[in-house]
């Protein structure tokens, strides 16, 4: 691949992510035997992860989103808002939250507190990246695609300002 000047290095290639997220499929298929999970993708960061993990899943299931705002440029800015919110009903479900990746935590602690007298069954978290050496609150997320150290990253639905999602990889974000 050229050298792009956005980029400082690869860190997962799409046959990597490929492959990994098909294990996370077959362990939440398995998890998620006759139960009927509702997937809850965390807009817009989730979408590449959202859509390659449901086609690894072989169990029925139902699909939702919620769209969620708390980073500027490279950096949380600490306050959450929703921006959209759920049109199923999670009552009784077994939730899957779809996240792209945890780092401060303050998004998904967020998320949690939001979403817990809505009366579902379960609600677990399955992240495609997780940053823990960053967390500022505990979250610990059920399935996680790969650990990483502190390090803005693009790619795969993640962007910085709005920009590289379309990426089919994930790379180290480069500072101008
Ligand atoms: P948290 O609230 O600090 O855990 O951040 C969660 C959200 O911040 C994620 O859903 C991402 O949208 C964004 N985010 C955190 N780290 C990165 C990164 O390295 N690259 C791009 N977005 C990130």
């Amino acid at each position: 691949m050229p050298e792009q000047p956005f980029l400082e290095r690869i860190l997962f290639s799409e046959e990597q992510l490929a492959q990994r997220v098909r294990e996370l499929g077959r362990q939440i298929s398995a998890d998620y035997r006759g139960k009927k999970p509702l997937f809850v993708g965390i807009l817009r960061g989730c979408v590449l992860f959202y859509s390659d993990l449901i086609k690894n899943v072989s169990v029925d299931c139902t699909l939702d989103f919620m769209c969620l705002s708390s980073y500027s440029g490279t950096g949380s800015t600490g306050h959450v808002r929703t921006m959209l919110d759920l049109r199923e009903s999670i009552q009784g479900r077994h939730v899957v939250i779809v996240e792209d990746i945890v780092d401060t935590g303050l998004t998904l602690d967020y998320l949690m507190n939001h979403l817990k007298d809505r009366g579902a069954a379960s609600i677990e978290i399955c992240c495609l990246l997780d940053k823990p050496s960053n967390r500022k609150v505990d979250v610990t997320p059920k399935y996680v695609g790969f650990t990483i150290e502190n390090e803005f990253v693009i790619g795969y639905g993640l962007d910085y300002n709005e920009l590289y999602r379309n990426l089919p990889y994930i790379g180290v974000f480069k500072k101008q």
